[in-house]
């Protein structure tokens, strides 16, 4: 099986570039994704990369990474802090890595956003760095790969 990694993004992030950019920057979405596909390919990492407004498509394609991929990064949007669907999708695939991204530092907006019902079950999560952090996750996910694979687990 290839190195394939799902990024996965939630809502209201195929409105970058035009959404409130002073918070998220000027980068499309399909940037984000150009970006990954280069970053992938030095990484010898596939990339898969979605976007869903839909909560129960998100689950759905984390089910479907718990099969095809060895692993995930997910910018959750707003579902982040609401959605316990996408917290059990992640603990159904388990042991599979998951690196949570959000653009912005949600730490350092208003309250609601301080907590992620992802975070408690993701493998590490970024978040701040804008576009960059998703090229961060995928570095991280590359290294973990790599380590599993020389220990014979990947
Ligand atoms: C976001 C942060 C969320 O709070 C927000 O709802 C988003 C984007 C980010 O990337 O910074 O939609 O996940």
């Amino acid at each position: 099986m290839s190195n394939i990694i799902f990024v996965l993004n939630g809502p209201n992030l195929n409105m970058l570039g035009k959404r409130e950019p002073g918070i998220y920057g000027g980068e499309t979405l399909e940037t984000i994704g150009e970006d990954c596909r280069s970053a992938g390919a030095k990484l010898c990492l596939e990339i898969d990369f979605r976007q869903s407004n839909h909560e129960g498509v998100l689950v759905d394609w984390i089910q479907e990474a718990g099969s095809r991929a060895k692993g995930i990064v997910i910018n959750p949007g707003a579902y982040s802090h609401t959605s316990i669907a996408i917290h059990d999708a992640i603990r159904a695939v388990s042991p599979l890595p998951v690196a949570e991204v959000h653009l912005s530092n949600i730490h350092a907006r208003e309250e609601f956003r301080h907590h992620s019902w992802v975070s408690s079950v993701a493998t590490g999560m970024i978040c701040g760095f804008g576009s960059q952090g998703y090229v961060m996750a995928l570095h991280a996910l590359a290294a973990r790969l790599e380590a599993a694979q020389q220990k014979g687990q990947g």
